[in-house]
């Protein structure tokens, strides 16, 4: 019997998540699930919104009309020319109908646009701390991953695009509200970003993959990688802003002037339709397409944010102020962050170790669960630091 070697490969490297999960398994089996706090999962927790609820059994009443059935691989026309109209209103750039690709969740407008963009061993360069799913989506599609570091405070450093920007490089993918640190790139900085990508990568297309834009905090401003470049394009989805992760819904937008628009897009739909998605859930198209301007109760991770801030602060962790997403991501008080999120285990806490995000040094929280865990396990992470300096 055979197995990819490849695929055993990134496995294997990825393997410190399977562990953490089991661990953390363990940890609630012997101490009971309200004991164990588990910050490890970007599993959004609150329920999606009462108008979500209320959408799906109108859309569930309707019999007729052949909507349980294969439909043109872009998606419904009139889903599609609802979002096309918010990108316009919040972007102030208009994809048109025609420029809008209904996808299953975010990673899968990820799949079509890496699909539809690389020849075997393009390049696609994305800020690190960075999504570790990214390296697997490239990889799929016979690309290459290449990392650039961010500053201190995460932002990002156009000074270290410029060291690896060149003509092979096919796609830059920003990530804002980013995961793992909670920041947003302002317009200045995608404003630079698009115009050094056209002297030195003309043939690359910014994508800003981003699933956490309406999850932000304290008015921050965000840019629009569609006003910074021609060249750009949006990767995204209802799973965090809705809190539908497990209904897979989401879309590629691509920029009007795109200079490739039209082979673009007739690539992406034929990506859509041979990597095996077909469509995105029909279903999901309908419902989605009736909630203008809505979005899970933000207050809530308001609130998460300032106590596990401020809680780990005062236990005197250092840390990023993260401007929107529901992620901290903290400095170990030790380099070893694997060594650390060990420790932590034993405060029965749940974390994610940087070096699975390019950032060894540091550790990912996620506040996706209740502010009372988070209370609780303060106290854990203040012994725990102390034990270490
Ligand atoms: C940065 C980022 N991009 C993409 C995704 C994939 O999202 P989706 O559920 O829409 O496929 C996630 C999910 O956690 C994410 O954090």
């Amino acid at each position: 019997m055979a197995i990819s070697l490849r695929i055993q490969r990134f496995m294997e490297s990825a393997s410190w998540i399977r562990r953490m999960f089991e661990q953390g398994a363990e940890l609630k089996r012997e101490h009971g699930v309200e004991n164990v706090y588990d910050f490890s999962l970007g599993n959004p927790d609150l329920e999606p919104p009462d108008a979500f609820f209320e959408t799906l059994q109108k859309v569930a009443a309707t019999r007729d009309g052949g909507w349980h059935r294969y439909m043109q691989n872009a998606g419904y026309p009139a889903t599609r020319a609802r979002i096309a109209a918010r990108i316009a209103a919040e972007h102030g750039v208009d994809p048109g109908e025609a420029g809008i690709v209904m996808t299953v969740g975010a990673a899968g407008a990820l799949n079509v646009t890496f699909k539809s963009l690389l020849d075997p061993g393009n390049e696609v360069v994305v800020p690190s701390p960075f999504f570790p799913e990214y390296r697997f989506y490239v990889d799929n599609h016979g690309g290459r991953l290449v990392l650039v570091p961010t500053r201190d405070d995460f932002s990002l450093d156009i000074d270290a695009f410029a060291e690896v920007l060149h003509s092979d490089v096919r796609a830059v993918v920003v990530n804002s509200p980013n995961n793992p640190t909670g920041r947003v790139y302002p317009q200045a900085d995608l404003d630079a970003l698009g115009a050094l990508m056209a002297e030195k990568s003309p043939d690359a297309t910014l994508i800003s993959d981003e699933p956490y834009r309406k999850i932000a905090y304290d008015d921050v401003e965000q840019g629009s990688v569609l006003k910074a470049t021609p060249c750009s394009a949006i990767a995204t989805s209802f799973s965090k802003d809705l809190g539908l992760a497990g209904e897979r819904i989401g879309f590629l937008a691509v920029h009007p002037e795109h200079p490739q628009r039209q082979g673009f897009l007739a690539a992406a739909v034929f990506a859509n339709r041979t990597l095996g998605f077909v469509n995105a859930p029909a279903f999901m198209q309908r419902v989605i397409a009736q909630l203008d301007d809505v979005t899970v109760d933000l207050a809530k991770y308001t609130a998460r944010r300032r106590v596990f801030l401020d809680g780990l602060r005062e236990a005197g962790y250092e840390c990023v102020t993260p401007e929107g997403a529901f992620y901290l991501f903290p400095k170990a008080p030790i380099e070893d962050d694997v060594a650390f999120i060990k420790a932590l285990l034993e405060e029965r806490i749940l974390s994610v170790p940087g070096t699975g995000f390019g950032a060894p040094g540091y550790f990912r929280l996620s506040y996706a669960v209740p502010l009372e865990s988070i209370k609780k396990a303060l106290p854990g992470f203040a012994r725990i630091r102390a034990r270490f300096v």
